[in-house]
């Protein structure tokens, strides 16, 4: 089946075309970042605007950079939340009018499950594996048992880790989102520079918390300012980086333990931190898990993702309603129920 997958729940207005859920012939992304730096984070209204004057245009670069013709496409897949409802709203009424025009089957995805799955558009991840989905919105870890069948094992109990890189870049005055860039400058700098609180560490459970340690970077940075580019500032990053990790780190292995699991996924857009990779890597090590991280190009916000159980729900009879609306929010616990 040829899928064109669509993506637009936040600041990015992506496009893809992708062969029976695996094979990705083209994925465009086109990133709305430069317009919201300006802002210091994502403008809702803004960002729907922008979708709605690049929607157009990325899906005919996805299809003219797959070569494949609109008239055969066989189905499409598209994030129905959760994200912006503005945002989501624009790449959702595109893909119903495509699946109306060629009258094809059109499925509502959840974002996060895109997210899940973006390892399998490299190689076969077999069922049942844990999940660690870390990004701007979501810190979640799921037990997977199959596509639609995801329990929830913990989550944050406020930030994001994305979010907290991102407040921890914007008091250290760095442009939005500055994930990466505390990514890079961490390498240069001591993770045992400062000592900062690993949250939520001893709780007994899988949840997280991170917005005690932005709140410490602020004490910290009240107390001995830092300048950009500079010693100081790398040794901070260094050492938010060591305390955001090692608290991924403890409770993912507290879950792998929990379940018994044998396969470990991490996904979303913090899973291209540098730090967490290679923290990864030694747990899965350690504790003779099987590690599928993707691509850094698969991990953050990309519609070919969405295409994975897209692919999955379209040739299992899974097809949306035309009358199905966008949502802001989602349980993933419950997917297969609030599905069509
Ligand atoms: O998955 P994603 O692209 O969008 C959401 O669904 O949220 O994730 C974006 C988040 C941002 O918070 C960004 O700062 C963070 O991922 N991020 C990173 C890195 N690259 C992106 N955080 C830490 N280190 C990185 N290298
Ligand atoms: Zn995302």
């Amino acid at each position: 089946m040829i899928v064109l997958a669509i993506e637009t729940s936040c600041d990015e207005t992506a496009a893809a075309v992708v062969r029976d859920g695996r094979e990705i012939l083209s994925s465009v992304v086109s990133s709305q970042i430069a317009i919201h730096a300006a802002y210091g984070g994502v403008v809702p209204e803004i960002a729907s605007r922008r979708h709605l004057e690049a929607i157009v245009p990325v899906v005919n670069q996805a299809l003219h950079d797959a070569g494949v013709a609109m008239a055969a496409l066989e189905g499409v897949a598209v994030t129905r939340g959760p994200g912006l409802s503005g945002a989501l709203l624009v790449g959702f009424s595109a893909a119903k009018a495509i699946a109306t025009a060629r009258n094809i089957p059109f499925v509502g995805v959840h974002h996060i499950e895109g997210h899940l799955f973006a390892p399998l558009l490299e190689q076969p991840v077999a069922f049942p594996f844990l999940a660690l989905v870390v990004s701007g919105g979501h810190t979640h870890l799921y037990h997977v048992e199959g596509f639609g069948r995801y329990t929830t094992l913990g989550r944050t109990i406020d930030d994001a880790a994305g979010e907290a890189y991102d407040k921890c870049a914007k008091i250290m005055g760095m442009p939005y989102p500055g994930g990466a860039q505390i990514d890079r400058m961490a390498q240069n700098g001591n993770p045992d520079a400062i000592r900062l609180p690993r949250p939520l560490l001893r709780d007994g459970t899988c949840n997280f918390s991170f917005s005690g340690l932005k709140t410490a970077v602020l004490q910290h940075i009240q107390k001995h300012p830092v300048t950009v580019p500079g010693q100081d500032a790398d040794d901070l990053c260094a050492s938010f980086q060591e305390a955001v990790c090692h608290v991924l780190a403890a409770k993912t292995e507290a879950a792998i333990l929990q379940t018994g699991a044998a396969r470990l996924v991490v996904a979303g857009g913090v899973a291209c931190n540098s730090g967490l990779r290679s923290r990864m890597k030694e747990l899965c090590t350690k504790t003779g898990v099987e590690l599928f991280i993707p691509h850094p190009s698969l991990c953050g916000d990309n519609a070919a993702m969405l295409a994975v159980p897209g692919d999955y729900y379209l040739s299992h009879g899974h097809v949306s309603s035309l009358s199905l609306d966008v949502t802001a929010t989602w349980d993933m616990d419950r997917i297969k129920d609030t599905m069509s």
